[in-house]
């Protein structure tokens, strides 16, 4: 990286109010409490309002984020929203997001990389600050996965959330900002995680519907697989890029895909609990929202401090991840 230092200025988050419970969903697919909280960790998460997009929610979470950086809209001079659940497919969710926010000066798009994507948005909004062209950057995970979830699949329907959380990047004084980023994707894993249906390759037809092609599907082990391995490879690499061993890591902000996921990264970078943000139990997965959303409430609680060395670590469809020491 070169000498500009960037990092975060202003964090927050917004979750909807409705909660989705294992016991509400025990009434809905074969499943318990039990062997969800077993298996997963996750005890509820947040559906949004059927009037409720995800532009709704990425608005309500940059507010807060612009507002704690000390800005104001028109000093935003790049949105990126990362998500897999666009309000449409065009125009772009952060274009919408431009116009409710005022946001007059800022260009906009968005970016795909899945529950990665807040780490991809971070590390491309980080280079457009570094190189001089933009100032101020609104990078926003955000995403509605109750909208592509199948309610009959037990597979999945207990597993996400919905929620959006944002970060605004600037220049900060020497000694704090980014350190490194790691970003990876593996496209031979595409299957293992995908909604097919409404794209080029496979239309939106009668017969897709009927076919439940529009809904998220996932082979749930080998996700599991691959991310216990590259939470473990992307963090050392982006320790050893920062020049930081694992005892330097004051905070580590995981993806929050299942419990069991989080504590074997833990173990592999022999951290405690209580260095590690976990929110999966009440949030579930929020996809790319999970990240900030986990930052944003750590910021809120008091639990980040000025110097914190903070390690981001998420993987997700693609396959993709990424990973990223922060010092705060
Ligand atoms: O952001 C990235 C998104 N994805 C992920 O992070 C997912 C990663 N994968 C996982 O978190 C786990 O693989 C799951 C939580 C999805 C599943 O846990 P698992 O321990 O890998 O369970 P399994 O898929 O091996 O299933 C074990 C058993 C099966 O029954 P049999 O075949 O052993 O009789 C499943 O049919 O549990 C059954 N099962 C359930 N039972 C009750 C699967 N889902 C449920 C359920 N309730 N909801």
């Amino acid at each position: 990286m070169n000498d500009t230092q960037v990092g975060i200025i202003g964090t927050g988050f917004y979750v909807p109010d409705k909660v989705l419970s294992n016991q509400d969903l025990e009434k809905m697919v074969e499943t318990s409490d039990e062997w969800i909280v077993t298996r997963t960790g996750i005890k509820e998460r947040r559906i949004a309002a059927a009037d409720q997009a995800t532009s709704d929610l990425a608005f309500e979470a940059a507010k807060k984020a612009i507002a704690n950086a000390g800005l104001a809209a028109e000093d935003i001079d790049l949105i990126i929203v990362a998500t897999v659940t666009p309000d449409k497919f065009f125009p772009a969710t952060a274009v919408i997001l431009q116009e409710k926010l005022g946001a007059r000066k800022a260009a906009a798009f968005d970016l795909s990389a899945a529950c990665s994507g807040f780490i991809y948005g971070l590390a491309t909004a980080s280079n457009f600050i570094s190189t001089g062209m933009y100032r101020h950057a609104l990078v926003i995970g955000a995403d509605v996965l109750s909208r592509i979830t199948d309610y009959t699949d037990r597979n999945t329907s207990i597993l996400f959330g919905d929620g959006a959380g944002a970060a605004v990047l600037g220049r900060v004084p020497k000694g704090r900002g980014f350190r490194s980023f790691v970003l990876g994707a593996d496209g031979s894993g595409g299957e293992l995680l995908q909604l097919e249906g409404g794209g080029s390759r496979c239309p939106s037809s009668v017969e897709s519907v009927q076919q439940g092609r529009h809904y998220l599907r996932m082979n749930g082990k080998e996700v599991f697989k691959f991310a216990v391995r590259v939470m473990d490879s992307a963090s050392e690499e982006a320790l050893r890029k920062a020049g930081l061993e694992k005892t330097d890591i004051d905070l580590l902000v995981p993806h929050q895909a299942n419990i069991r996921i989080i504590q074997s990264a833990l173990e592999r970078l022999e951290l405690s609990k209580d260095k590690c943000v976990i929110n999966v139990d009440r949030y579930g997965n929020v996809s790319a929202a999970s990240i900030p959303i986990a930052l944003a409430e750590a910021v809120e609680q008091g639990k980040v401090h000025e110097g914190d060395r903070l390690l981001f670590v998420g993987f997700g469809g693609g396959l993709t991840w990424g990973a990223s020491v922060l010092v705060w």
